[in-house]
């Protein structure tokens, strides 16, 4: 059953699958991508008697999210640049502040805007092949959907600045080592089992302590409210220079960015 079009949403025995389906653009995530999944999670949240956790999960064993849509990077300015910031960090608030569980499950690039919903995710399962990266510094920018705060909140300063700063990928293993995932699986069947063996063991929970563990753990974050709002500032400002559209070309036409420092 789904009546999306970016997106697949299955209800399983006692938890809903979303996957994300753009496979010809390695499922990077659109406006309307991130406006499906919004009205997914409202939908679910209104259902969630005899549901226990969300799985997240992209379509195919090549991607999770490939980063927000750079096709659509082309036209932003620094307004648009801000509404565009604003309205994934809505999203991704709604996914961090969910009243159940929401899993990611990593199978492939999770790259910029894909790491950074799996961020905001309560767990990451992650397959072998998996590969995590903020890239945002090749296009000229920051991170724009919270990564800037999450990544530092769950791998520590130090990492998520080199993963920033250098834009390199990282892959499962290290992800694992980084306490970036909680689980690395041999594929993707293996890290469904594992995603659906979690949902099995919070259902045995008390669905109220369920909830209040996960508000609680949000509270221990909220005094870095200010730095998410900074982040939507400085992603915007930085989507309005030269180098921003020298690197998003750069992107299109598969050859490296020149950067002039404006
Ligand atoms: N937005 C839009 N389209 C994307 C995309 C994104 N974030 N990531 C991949 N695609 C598209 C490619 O443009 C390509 O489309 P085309 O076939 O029409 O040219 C298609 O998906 C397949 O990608 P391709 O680059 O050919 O695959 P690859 O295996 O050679 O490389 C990646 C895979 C993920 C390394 C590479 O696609 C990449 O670097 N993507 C961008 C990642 C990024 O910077 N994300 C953060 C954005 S803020």
């Amino acid at each position: 059953m789904s009546q999306y079009n970016f997106i697949n949403f299955i209800k399983g025995k006692n938890y809903y699958l979303i996957e994300i389906n753009r496979p010809n653009q390695l499922n990077a995530i659109n406006k309307k991508t991130i406006q499906e999944l919004k009205d997914c999670f409202l939908n679910i949240n209104d259902s969630t008697k005899g549901f226990y956790g969300v799985i997240i999960t992209g379509s195919g064993d090549k991607s999770f999210v490939a980063g927000a849509d750079i096709s659509e990077f082309k036209e932003l300015n620094e307004k648009t640049a801000n509404e565009l910031s604003l309205n994934g960090h809505e999203l991704f608030n709604i996914i961090e502040n969910f009243s159940i569980p929401v899993i990611a499950l990593v199978n492939g690039y999770a790259l910029g805007g894909g790491c950074e919903l799996a961020l905001c995710c309560h767990i990451r399962v992650s397959t072998k092949n998996a590969k995590f990266s903020q890239p945002e510094i090749n296009l000229g920018t920051i991170p724009g959907y919270g990564g800037t705060q999450r990544l530092p909140q769950i791998i520590g300063k130090g990492r998520a600045l080199e993963m920033m700063l250098t834009a390199e990928m990282i892959n499962a293993e290290t992800a694992l080592n980084y306490g970036l995932v909680n689980y690395v699986l041999e594929d993707k069947d293996a890290a469904m089992k594992k995603a659906t063996q979690l949902v099995d063991i919070i259902q045995r929970k008390a669905p109220e302590a369920v909830a209040g563990v996960m508000e609680s753990v949000n509270n221990f974050f909220k005094e870095d409210e200010e730095g998410f709002k900074q982040e939507i500032n400085i992603f915007s400002r930085l989507c309005g220079t030269d180098d921003f559209k020298e690197g998003v070309k750069a992107f299109q036409e598969k050859r490296c960015p020149s950067f002039k420092g404006k």
